[in-house]
């Protein structure tokens, strides 16, 4: 998953042909922070990826970092941000030296473990995050929305390359599996094929709000936010005594 061809054309695909308004994104999860914490002026970004949101929030927040689990994606990253904190880390061992005002998680990322993994994950938020901090978590679909059997294709010519991009998805059990291939062609390289194959945990809702209750967290959940997934966000009321020692 996220291996380096799919890093290199990750921006294209996404915010450039499939039209994801990360500015909007951005713009409004910071909105969401600022209601519930007016003086938020830090900001981790797990599951960061190519730190298209994080390099909109650089400009709201004072201290910004992002972390996340694929080297490739982090080395485009690097080059959006070369001054930005970004570091290589898994979100299920998450282990910082510093608290935040706030913790987004965005686009699915949270989806790819189990909800054992899930609990222990925003355990760890919660640790990271200052007394009254909030988290914004963009889920995978429920059980109930994932479309079993959806199919898509696409070709795209953005620059001196063309790319086609066809996916499938089916299920397994409590895990939907999607299948994405792509073909990237240009005149130097020739043809390139490569596949990226996605794990999303089909988490219910109830389940996500129970594990933001029992890691400290009240929690809302907004219909409908871009992809028609929502957002979950949670602000931090509970302070663990491994929070108090640290
Ligand atoms: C769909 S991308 C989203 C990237 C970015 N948040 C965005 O909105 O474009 C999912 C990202 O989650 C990262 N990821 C997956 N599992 C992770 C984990 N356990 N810890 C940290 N990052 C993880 C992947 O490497 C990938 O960059």
């Amino acid at each position: 998953m996220y291996g380096s061809g799919y890093a290199e054309i990750y921006d294209l695909i996404h915010s450039w042909w499939r039209g994801k308004d990360y500015d909007t994104e951005a713009a409004e999860v910071t909105e969401m922070i600022r209601a519930r914490m007016p003086e938020a002026s830090s900001l981790l970004d797990v599951a960061c990826g190519t730190g298209i949101h994080l390099a909109r929030f650089a400009e709201s927040f004072d201290h910004i970092e992002g972390l996340d689990l694929s080297e490739a994606m982090l080395s485009v990253a690097r080059r959006r941000m070369p001054a930005a904190e970004l570091r290589q880390g898994d979100m299920r061992s998450l282990d910082l030296p510093r608290r935040f005002d706030a913790i987004t998680c965005m686009f699915t990322a949270i989806a790819h473990q189990t909800e054992v993994e899930l609990d222990e994950t925003l355990r760890r938020f919660a640790r990271h995050l200052n007394p009254g901090g909030v988290v914004v978590v963009d889920p995978w679909w429920f059980p109930e929305t994932f479309i079993e059997g959806y199919v898509s294709a696409e070709v795209m010519t953005p620059d001196h390359r063309s790319i086609a991009r066809v996916s499938h998805a089916t299920r397994e059990g409590d895990w939907s599996r999607m299948e994405v291939h792509y073909l990237v062609v240009d005149e130097k390289t020739g043809i390139r094929h490569f596949t990226e194959p996605y794990r999303h945990r089909l988490i219910t809702r109830g389940q996500y709000e129970q594990a933001l209750r029992d890691a400290g967290f009240t929690t809302e959940y907004l219909e409908g936010f871009h992809s028609g997934r929502g957002l979950f966000l949670g602000v931090l009321t509970t302070v663990s005594p491994e929070q108090e020692t640290t």
